[in-house]
């Protein structure tokens, strides 16, 4: 059995977006420090290129979650593989994710964040299904809606491949 990549959205029209979005971003935060968090390893390519586009003081911290098995899964815990290095309390927080999926990863770390007293707390995120939706999240910012299909490229990965295409795509098994 042999993979290919189909491309969802290419490279110029990810860009593109990010541009944008970072653009609002910096008029959002006007006056302000913006502390991104990024969700490691999947929200590292998307919250260096937005970052780069930023014209706002950044300052940055990194986490690492993961999801519990799958006979688990629906209480929604997440382990917390890397926490944060510094204090996020009275900061402007941005969360930057690759993507929200069923919601359950993003809702456990938003309030896990809102109990350390950040200034404000918003998210990010480059790919948003919403048609995989089971816990309700806010996201403040959002790059692009794509369809229930499982996506690489920009950080996402499959088994740990792909995630250096510098487009989203979706694996094909043929
Ligand atoms: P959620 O908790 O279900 O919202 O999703 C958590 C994580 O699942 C994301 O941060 C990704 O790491 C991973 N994920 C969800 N959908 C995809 C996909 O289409 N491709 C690659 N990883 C995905
Ligand atoms: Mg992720």
């Amino acid at each position: 059995m042999s993979e290919t990549v189909r491309v969802l959205l290419s490279e110029e029209e990810v860009d593109k977006k990010i541009a944008e979005i970072a653009k609002q971003i910096s008029e959002d935060y006007k006056g302000k420090q913006v502390h991104m968090l990024c969700v490691l390893k999947g929200g590292v390519f998307f919250t260096c290129e937005l970052s780069k586009r930023l014209t706002v003081p950044v300052s940055m911290d990194f986490m690492s979650v993961s999801s519990y098995g799958a006979d688990t899964k629906s209480s929604g815990v997440v382990r917390i593989v890397k926490d944060l290095d510094e204090s996020i309390k009275g900061k402007d927080v941005l969360v930057v994710e690759d993507i929200v999926d069923s919601g359950r990863t993003l809702s456990y770390l938003l309030e896990y964040l809102r109990n350390r007293e950040p200034k404000s707390l918003r998210l990010c995120t480059l790919l948003d299904k919403p048609e995989r939706r089971v816990v309700p999240v806010d996201v403040d910012y959002t790059c692009f809606h794509i369809p229930d299909e499982f996506v690489v490229g920009y950080g996402l990965d499959y088994a740990q491949k792909y995630r250096n295409l510098p487009y989203i795509g979706v694996v094909e098994l043929d």
